[in-house]
């Protein structure tokens, strides 16, 4: 069976807002149901550290991913990795498979214990023309193996990645990658900007770790129904 963090749940919800009110709403809405929250850069960089123990204070039982994508020298990586991870031991964190082997290698070492590294292949917002214009060599897929590769023998947990990459992964990295997917939407729901997307229960099947679902909740005139018809999509599944 794929690899999944024991006791985090199926589906971390992304709450890409500044604005600590309405994701504290939304962690009530949430609240009592298998789903975690991911926060990025917009709200770390509006409330940081602070923002984030707020919500640690109020919902101590939800799991957390910190998706900061990390990028920059080894060691400055590292102090960030381990600013961030010792103080606020989330259960996920992430940084750049392209700041390459040793940036990969001091984030890992750095983290805490309690908390797993994975790396982002490659943005999807790259399109072929985007990735040759920035001076890439392979195409998008064959970079996302490379990055995907360099990111198992760092010794980072796993990756984010496309629904669309999912098979291509577990072929390449094997069932213990831990393989966290965005780009998902429910049948019948916006695909908003997201180019090419998967219902929860495709992307699970396929092999995902853990879904990362945005909009299809956040969005919705009943957050926490939303919520819980996307985790009864899964029920009587394998994972
Ligand atoms: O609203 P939606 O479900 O599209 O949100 C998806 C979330 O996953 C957003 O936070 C977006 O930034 C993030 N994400 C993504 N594609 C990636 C990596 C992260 O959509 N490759």
């Amino acid at each position: 069976m794929p690899a999944k963090l024991q006791n985090t749940p199926p589906i971390f919800c992304a709450i890409d807002k500044p604005d600590l009110d309405a994701a504290i709403k939304l962690c009530a809405a949430l609240n009592g149901t298998n789903i975690g929250i991911k926060l990025g850069l917009e709200f770390f960089s509006a409330l940081g550290i602070q923002g984030v123990k707020e919500i640690q204070k109020k919902f101590p039982n939800t799991p957390i991913f910190m998706d900061m994508k990390y990028y920059d020298i080894p060691n400055t990586v590292a102090g960030a990795v381990a600013a961030l991870t010792h103080v606020l031991k989330p259960a996920y964190v992430n940084v750049h498979a392209s700041g390459g082997l040793a940036m990969m290698q001091a984030a890992r070492e750095a983290c805490h214990e309690d908390t797993r590294i994975l790396a982002v292949t490659i943005l999807t917002s790259f399109d072929e023309n985007g990735i040759s214009e920035a001076g890439y060599q392979a195409g998008v897929k064959d970079r996302v193996v490379q990055m995907a590769k360099l990111t198992q023998t760092a010794g980072l947990d796993g990756i984010v990645c496309s629904s669309h990459e999912i098979d291509l992964i577990r072929d390449t990295c094997g069932d213990d990658f831990i393989l966290m997917v965005p780009g998902i939407r429910p049948a019948g729901s916006e695909a908003g900007d997201q180019k090419r997307i998967m219902t929860p229960r495709e992307a699970m099947d396929k092999g995902a770790s853990h879904l990362v679902i945005g909009r299809p909740i956040t969005q919705a005139n009943d957050p926490k129904s939303s919520a819980q018809n996307i985790l009864n999509s899964l029920n009587g599944a394998s994972y």
